[in-house]
């Protein structure tokens, strides 16, 4: 063939240029004189345009199945933006060579899983390797590594170093009904609920620290935000007070969206799945434990507990009732000052009210908790006291309580779900559509 640049689609200035591009069929539109190609090559979409004589006598509709891998070479057009044509181009293909066929049987699995489908049902996750190559899945988790990014650069900028915490743990930290017990030679682990101890420790060493890691639940009932295999962002700093951990939290996720949503692409998926999203306005709305119970209680109807009564001091704020209180307040909510009985048992207690902790959890539209954050326990003998209460020996956890027998400090931190952070800006149904293959009770494949 004659001269041509190898490229890939997304940015690259091509217009004019005879090219090389390399990617899968996405759509195709057979018409009388032509046939339209929508190829994929994982950065963008290209339109190609075949003429009706530039095809093998042998063509057939098996040949260019979606899914289709080929090498298209030819001229590329700028055309109008009323022919909506990815990026206002069209490659005029004067040679193609197939790499390898598709059968047709999986195109509904593929890009014709509309946004309105539930690429959660079970025959949708059986084939989430193909459902994945569609648009609707890949700009999620396109978004969702923007997001990640997003994070890391935060966290760069604001001196924190990532740290790579150990995922095979003998301790457990959010309580023992969710550990995923693993044989370990010839003693027990279990898969890491949080990376948070771990973190504490590195403190002296590092000053503030983070990281971006898988946790674990042995989640035992099915909802639309829990998995079993999650991300899980962290981060712990040192000598703060509750007030700093509270703006800190606010800071970091207002970047995180500003980030994401100055990438034109980026931004452009964000308003297709959630055409109303806005980032955020600060400050967010404070609300102690406390008021969301009289707030619980006031609704008209009042939004009860797990046992349909009315919410008392003490009570857990389930899950349902967390998201009603969320949509209609309709913003970004910290809720401050759980009672210590509710609450791990590392959190730091109230000095001025000794029920509750320094504690907040970030409630978002749509969601619920998509961050549990508080300050710890920086006394030696209140934490000794705190594992007795929970129940829990400490010895397996000497490491952790050196922290405060070697020159204790107040800190704190926060633990946010990256699969709930996005299935609030996307507005999805269900944090399982959030990961590339969803773990939960019952699905551990593909
Ligand atoms: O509230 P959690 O359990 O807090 C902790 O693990 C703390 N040790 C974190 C810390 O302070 N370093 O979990 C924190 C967040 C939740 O707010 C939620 O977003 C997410 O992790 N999360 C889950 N996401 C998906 N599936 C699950 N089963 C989750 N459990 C928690
Ligand atoms: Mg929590």
């Amino acid at each position: 063939t004659i001269g041509h640049k190898d490229v890939k689609l997304g940015d690259e200035e091509t217009q004019g240029l005879r090219v090389k591009v390399s990617g899968r069929i996405h759509h195709l539109r057979p018409q009388k004189h032509a046939t339209f190609i929508t190829l994929a090559d994982g950065y963008g979409f290209l339109q190609c345009v075949l003429a009706a004589g530039d095809l093998t006598k042998s063509y057939d509709a098996v040949m260019f199945a979606l899914g289709t891998s080929l090498t298209v070479y030819g001229e590329m057009k700028k055309v109008p933006a009323s022919q909506s044509a990815p990026d206002n181009r069209e490659l005029h293909v004067d040679y193609y060579k197939v790499i390898g066929h598709a059968p047709a049987d999986k195109e509904a699995l593929t890009n014709r899983v509309s946004a309105s489908q539930n690429q959660w049902d079970s025959q949708m996750l059986d084939h989430r390797h193909l459902v994945l190559r569609g648009e609707n899945a890949s700009s999620l988790i396109k978004t969702r590594a923007a997001l990640e990014l997003a994070f890391i650069q935060f966290y760069a900028k604001a001196k924190f170093t990532k740290l790579s915490p150990p995922a095979l743990v003998q301790t457990q930290v959010e309580g023992g009904s969710t550990l995923f017990k693993v044989p370990y030679y010839d003693e027990d682990a279990y898969l890491t609920q949080t990376s948070q101890l771990y973190l504490e420790t590195a403190l002296p060493s590092f000053g503030n620290v983070y990281c971006i890691e898988k946790s674990f639940r042995a989640e035992k009932s099915l909802t639309r935000r829990h998995l079993s295999e999650y991300t899980h962002v962290e981060a712990e700093m040192d000598f703060i007070e509750f007030s700093d951990l509270l703006d800190h939290l606010e800071e970091i996720i207002c970047s995180v969206i500003d980030t994401v949503l100055a990438d034109d692409e980026i931004a452009s998926y964000i308003r297709k799945m959630n055409p109303g999203f806005e980032a955020p306005s600060r400050p967010f709305l404070r609300m102690r434990y406390s008021d969301a119970i009289d707030w619980l209680n006031s609704q008209d109807p009042p939004i009860l507990n797990e046992f349909d009564a009315p919410h008392t001091f003490g009570d857990d704020i389930a899950e349902a009732a967390e998201r009603k209180m969320t949509d209609i307040i309709n913003r970004p909510i910290f809720l401050t000052h759980f009672p210590a009985d509710l609450k791990a048992f590392y959190m730091k207690k109230d000095s001025s009210d000794l029920r509750v902790t320094e504690s907040v959890d970030v409630l978002m539209p749509g969601v619920g908790e998509i961050v549990g954050a508080s300050m710890r326990m920086e006394d030696y003998d209140e934490l000794m006291d705190a594992f007795k209460r929970h129940g829990i020996s400490p010895d397996a956890y000497y490491w952790y309580n050196d922290q405060r027998r070697y020159g204790t400090s107040p800190h704190g931190g926060y633990g946010l779900g990256l699969e709930r952070l996005l299935a609030w800006v996307c507005k999805q149904h269900t944090v399982r559509t959030c990961c590339m293959y969803p773990r939960f009770m019952g699905r551990c494949r593909p």
